[in-house]
This record gives C-alpha cells, structure tokens and sequence, in this order.
C-alpha cells in the first residue's frame, strides 16, 4: 500500500464512524477503491471527472482530494440539468433542484487542456457590439491608450490630430490605420479600435454550465436508458481534456454517452458497465451511429459454460443478457416478488389488410420467459401459455440454458400458430430456444420485430473532430 491509499484508508474510516454502516458509506467505499484504481492508470496529463448528485457530493470531494490530493482539484462543475418545476405546488419545502456537480481534478499540474468557449449571449452583443459596418458586421470600439502611461513603456505620439500614450508603436498603430480599424467619431475625439464580434472566440467556458440542456421524452437522442445523459455535455468533457487519439474510460458507462463521444471525437475508448442490459444497448447505439464500427466485448457470455457461470453467478444479469439475444425489452428488473412470469417483451407490427391493401397496424407483443436453472419441465410451458393468453400477447418465446424435454415441446406445439393476413408467413405461437442455439447464431422465425430500444442517429463521417 502507498502512502496514498494510506490516507484514502483513513480517511474512509473516519467517513465510517460518522455515518457508521448504511447505504451511503457502502457506496462510499465501492467509489474509493475505484477512484484508487482511476487515478492509478490516469496518465501524468489525464483529467478525472466524476459526476454526482447532491446528495453524495459533500463526501465524494473529500474521497478525491485523498485520491488526488487537494492541489489537483480543479473545478466544481455545476450542470444546469433540467429548468424549473413545480415541486413546490406538490408542497415541496425546499428550493427546486435543478443542478448536478461534475467534479474535475487532474492527476498533475502538467495536464490536457484545449480552451473552449461558448457564443456570448444576446444581452452581451446587443449592449457592446451595437455598432454595424456597412457590410452589415457587428463591431465596438475598443479602447487604445496604453494603460500606465511612460512608466509602463507607451510610447507617446499623434494619432489624429490627439498626442496620448498609446498601447501600440507607431509602425503598428499606421498599420491598423491602413486597415480601417481606428476610427475617430468626432474630429478630437480619442481615437479608438475597431473590434469585430465575429473575430471574437466567444466567451470562454465557465464553472456553469447551463447551456447543455437534459435529455427529454422528444430528444433525438434519447434511448430509453433511465440516467442517459446529454452527448454535448461528454463532447465538451471530452474536446477539453483530451487529444484526438487519446484514451477515455468510462468505469459506469450506462448507456454509452462518453463512448459516443469518445467515438464522435477521434479518441479511443472503453467503457465499463456491470449489467448486461447496458452492454446491449451501447452495442446497438455504436453500430447505429457509427455502421461498421469495430469494437470488443469482454466479459459477456460467448460460450455455454459462460452462460452457466453467468446464471450461477447472478439470475437477473443472466435474464437481461438473454433476453438482449433475442432484442428483446428486459422486463420487472429485480423487484423482488414481482413475479410476472415476464422476463422481456419483444414488439412487433401486426398489419390490417383489406383486401390487398394495408389500412394500418397494431404493436403486438411477444412474451419471453427465461430459465437459466439446471432443468427444466412441462409446467413451465404451460405457466407461458398462461401468460400469453393473460397479456393479451400474440407469441411467446421461452428461453432456456437447459435442454428442454420432449413433453416441453410437445406441450408447446400444442398452442398452435400466429398468423395475420398482414404478416406473410405463419409462425409458433411458442417458441423454445436454448441459450446453446442462440449463442450458435440460430434465431427463433419471429415476425419482423419494432426496435426495442430507440435508434441513435447515424454520425455524419464528416463531422469527425468537434474543432476547437
Ligand atoms: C449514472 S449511470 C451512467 C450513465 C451514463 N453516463 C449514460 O449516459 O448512460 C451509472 C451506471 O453505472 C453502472 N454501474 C453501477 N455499479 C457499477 C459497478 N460496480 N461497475 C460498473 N458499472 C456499474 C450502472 O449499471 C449504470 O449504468
């Protein structure tokens, strides 16, 4: 142990006789091994930062500055995510939440940095670039006397018929004269600079940040991942402390925001999700966004004996995985006695036909229940059709690691068949699969399913680099 994770041992043991054993300390001491572990393999420029919400912020700063050591702090970042509402109608007693903090800290004093501005607002341009050339540009005029006078080194001329100390030689001060870009409003007036607003970079970014809006229900971009945060807020992250080729972690990736981003941007990447649910989703946000995109995936069953690993090790992780097999919805979560008998739905469009033509369509659901248990029976089967009939579904899928018997299929075929003049073909209305046939690449004959999650919009090659 080095004499930093020393401190970070201490530190978590006065945080623990504070708050003694509860939910917060646990997630505390999960953050600090792995903040040890982030700051471990940051590399001597790299930048860490860790977003929260204020209910853990207070404790986590303390966690970084052991981490990072306290001159390595850089920024509170506060994101602006949502506008106003009306908690307070509800009779809420507090002032409404609006903001996130993003915290930044540096492994060193040698670290990445590409300035970054945002426009000015209107307010800002109106008030001191109300001047309009000809040509329709916005300019102000600049003042041009230099500041401290001879004891700072001005020198000390005419312009226009007005002697000052000036912050530009004379050479100079001719040159921008040939270019039009001192201008004397009245006759003995100081003369002044001409500055134009679109030679300026903007303001520079700030600690608030309020111009990234939060994800909603009618963003392009939403995914259906619960905390799915904005790309823009990642982009700029990103753009600021890192290099084109660079490398981004995302140790709690969910949806895979920073690896867009990272992907968006030209670096390399890895992100880090604990559930399979995520892993999926990301997988189909990238090859989206990005068709024929290379990646790996590591640690998600390719094999049975990874599967058989998977459903011992966790029941749920191996239903969200299963299900992503078949692109199915995970369903329930892990509510504990919510037992539905759904482990997924899969949707799909049913067409109405009159006579040649289609005259609209209905979604429809398929039911998928998965078994990762050693064996597996008969009533099961019928437990599906239970199911299927009491969802109003029109299918349901049974997925299963162990090899379903004869009965099971029997009992299966027994339901029959799914068929609709808008759809061609007919299909079993209960549908065994194996983890084995899946992993093998063979799919259950299912009719042309709804996406389950929302697409992510394709990225124009072009857009590459967000320049700087
Ligand atoms: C707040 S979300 C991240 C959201 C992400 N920025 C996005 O835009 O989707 C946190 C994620 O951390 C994952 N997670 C929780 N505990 C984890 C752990 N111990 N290791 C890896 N991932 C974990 C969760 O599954 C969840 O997806």
């Amino acid at each position: 142990m080095n004499s930093g994770n020393t401190d970070v041992a201490e530190l978590l043991r006065a945080m623990r006789s504070f708050l003694h054993e509860n939910d917060m300390m646990a997630y505390l001491a999960m953050m600090a091994v792995r903040l040890l572990e982030l700051h471990r393999v940051l590399k001597p420029t790299g930048s860490l930062y860790l977003h929260c919400d204020p209910t853990a912020s207070h404790y986590l700063k303390i966690l970084l500055d052991g981490v990072f050591q306290p001159q390595n702090f850089r920024n509170e970042i506060i994101w602006k995510r949502s506008s106003a509402h009306s908690d307070a109608k509800q009779g809420a007693k507090h002032y409404g939440r609006l903001t996130d903090t993003i915290f930044f800290y540096s492994k060193g004093e040698d670290v990445t940095w590409n300035q970054t501005y945002r426009p000015y607002d209107e307010t800002y341009t109106e008030r001191d670039y109300r001047r309009v050339d000809t040509d329709g540009r916005r300019y102000r005029l600049d003042n041009i006397q230099g500041p401290g006078g001879a004891e700072k080194g001005n020198p000390y001329y005419e312009v226009m018929g007005v002697s000052r100390y000036w912050r530009y030689s004379r050479e100079k001060m001719q040159q921008l004269i040939r270019q039009g870009r001192i201008i004397q409003t009245r006759p003995g007036a100081v003369p002044q600079y001409k500055r134009y607003l679109d030679e300026m970079p903007g303001v520079s970014v700030q600690n608030l940040w309020d111009d990234i809006p939060v994800i909603n229900n009618r963003s392009k971009e939403l995914l259906g991942y619960p905390t799915q945060k904005p790309l823009a807020l990642l982009e700029r992250i990103i753009t600021v402390s890192s290099n084109e080729g660079d490398l981004v972690l995302d140790p709690f990736c969910g949806c895979g925001t920073a690896v867009h981003a990272a992907e968006k941007l030209g670096r390399s990447w890895i992100g880090i999700d604990i559930t399979h649910l995520a892993i999926s989703l990301i997988e189909k946000r990238l090859t989206d966004a990005f068709p024929g995109i290379k990646y790996e995936v590591h640690g998600t069953p390719k094999d049975i004996e990874g599967a058989r690993d998977l459903a011992a090790r966790d029941k749920y992780q191996f239903q969200w995985w299963a299900v992503s097999l078949v692109n199915a919805v995970p369903f329930g979560g892990k509510k504990k006695g919510a037992d539905t008998g759904i482990d997924g739905v899969i949707y799909f469009k049913d067409f109405k036909k009159k006579g040649e033509a289609l005259v609209g369509s209905t979604t429809e659901k398929i039911i998928v229940s998965v078994k990762g248990g050693e064996s597996v029976g008969v009533s099961m089967i019928r437990d599906l059709a239970h199911v299927i009939e009491r969802e109003g579904a029109k299918m349901g899928l049974f997925i299963t690691l162990a090899e379903p018997t004869d009965p099971m299929r029997k009992e299966a075929l027994k339901e029959g068949y799914f068929e609709s003049p808008g759809l061609k073909g007919k299909y079993l209305k209960l549908q065994i699969a194996t983890i084995e046939e899946l992993l093998a690449g063979k799919k259950p004959e299912l009719p042309p399913l709804v996406s389950s999650f929302a697409q992510a919009p394709e990225e124009a090659p072009e857009q590459g680099a967000l320049k700087i």
